[in-house]
């Protein structure tokens, strides 16, 4: 199977709605991705099999030197084919040659393999903090 991937490639709401709720295992939702790409990422990553949507990754910004990596996700009957450790080196290509100096990652632990190994990442001490309590 061969992939194609994007740096910034066009994407609809309906079919990235629909790869995210298949990938995170979530009931289908709304979300306007096309307007929030447009409005606060550095950039993004789309991974096509022929004209199907089978994997995308999202690179947040903080103007600078920092981009940060979110919702990286490959559907499921692509996985274990390299896609997402390509959508990943692609989006490290794209924030290095926007200029910034740093790529940020957080995962569970069960993908530390795919971070670090397969991907590149160094763990690092980091936090999160949930705004909804
Ligand atoms: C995580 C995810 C993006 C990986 O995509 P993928 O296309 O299957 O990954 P790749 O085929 O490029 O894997 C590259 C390497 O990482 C390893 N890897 C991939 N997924 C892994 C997992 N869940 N656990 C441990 N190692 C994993 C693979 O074994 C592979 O190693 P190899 O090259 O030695 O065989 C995909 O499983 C996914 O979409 N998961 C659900 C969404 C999710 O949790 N995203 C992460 C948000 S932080």
């Amino acid at each position: 199977v061969s992939v194609a991937l994007a740096w910034r490639g066009p994407i609809a709401n309906t079919e990235l709605n629909a790869l995210h709720a298949e990938g995170f295992g979530h009931s289908l939702l709304d979300e306007d991705w096309e307007g929030q790409l447009a409005r606060h990422s550095l950039g993004w990553v789309v991974a096509r099999d022929a004209d199907r949507l089978v994997g995308f990754v999202n690179v947040a910004w903080d103007g600078g030197a920092h981009a940060f990596l979110l919702d990286t996700v490959v559907a499921v009957d692509h996985r274990g084919r390299g896609v997402g450790k390509a959508l990943v080196q692609a989006a490290v290509d794209g924030a290095a040659e926007a200029g910034c100096e740093w790529l940020h990652g957080d995962w569970e632990s069960h993908l530390d393999r795919f971070y670090t190994d397969a991907c590149g990442f160094t763990p690092t001490s980091a936090g999160l903090r949930s705004l909804r309590e």
